[in-house]
């Protein structure tokens, strides 16, 4: 007879094939801060939930609704109770993806945010980026395997078919916790072969990893990080005007999920 870990393997698996056969019903888009994710929330007319899903007293924010025939929601983790700036981050990104795919169990979850690019990989202001690959650059662990544990380097869901149908560049995208750029850092980004660098992509894959729900991870261009200009300074001058761009990949990207399966992407 075989050991009952085994049928519920088969199970499981069952489950999770003919999930992805049936169109998608249920979309997490998590965004860190308030400026990306107001136009979109706008855009796909969606309310704040009021009566939260999430635990009392935490800052997330979900804002959801019904866009052709899709389930919505948007999740921002909201502002720091004590500093009031959005919450960006690892910390908050994993704690929202987690507590969302909990209580909201989606068929797939978009990251979407901007970015810092590296014009010596091809990017430019305002260029949208499908990430092929996510991956850390500031958990070093320089013990064997503990190093790659560290780095925790995923391939995201492979979307084909989308990429065939919306204008997006595709590049390998690096996470960590700072804005700037330290030497340290700058290595491991390199190492990582990243055309792209946030502060929350690879934390959000790692927790839909963990509960086995297909992500992918679109990210516009605010600054260039091998360029002349101060970081933040160029951040904050683009951040307008490059969020549009943003909102308008995710739109398109919503538009071409709306009536298909996961395994249609
Ligand atoms: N978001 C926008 N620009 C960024 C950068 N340079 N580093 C990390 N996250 C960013």
């Amino acid at each position: 007879m075989a050991p009952l870990g085994d049928n519920t393997n088969i199970a499981e698996e069952v489950m999770v094939a003919e999930a992805e056969k049936r169109p998608v019903s249920t979309i997490v888009i998590i965004i860190a801060m308030q400026t990306e994710a107001l136009p979109l929330v706008a855009k796909f007319q969606l309310t704040e939930d009021l009566d939260s899903v999430f635990p009392k007293g935490v800052p997330w924010v979900r804002y959801h609704g019904l866009y052709k025939d899709l389930h919505i929601n948007i999740i921002w983790p909201g502002k720091d109770g004590v500093l009031g700036v959005d919450s960006v981050g690892t910390i908050s990104a994993s704690l929202v993806t987690y507590a969302s795919i909990q209580a909201l169990q989606p068929d797939l979850i978009i990251n979407a945010g901007t970015a810092g690019g590296f014009k010596a990989k091809g990017a430019s202001i305002g260029d949208v980026f499908l990430a092929c690959n996510v991956a850390f650059h500031d958990r070093r662990i320089p013990i064997p395997v503990f190093d790659q544990y560290g780095i925790c380097a995923k391939q995201t869901f492979p979307t084909p078919n989308l990429l065939k149908e919306v204008q997006l560049k595709v590049g390998k995208l690096s996470t960590g916790d700072s804005l700037d750029m330290s030497p340290h850092d700058e290595a491991a980004i390199i190492a990582n072969d990243a055309t792209v660098k946030d502060m929350e992509g690879a934390a959000v894959a790692y927790v839909a990893d963990l509960l086995s729900v297909p992500a992918i991870f679109i990210k516009a261009v605010t600054d260039i990080v091998d360029g002349d200009k101060p970081t933040a300074e160029e951040f904050l001058q683009n951040l307008v005007a490059v969020t549009a761009a943003l909102d308008q990949s995710v739109t398109q990207i919503v538009d071409f999920i709306s009536g298909k399966s996961i395994s249609e992407l």
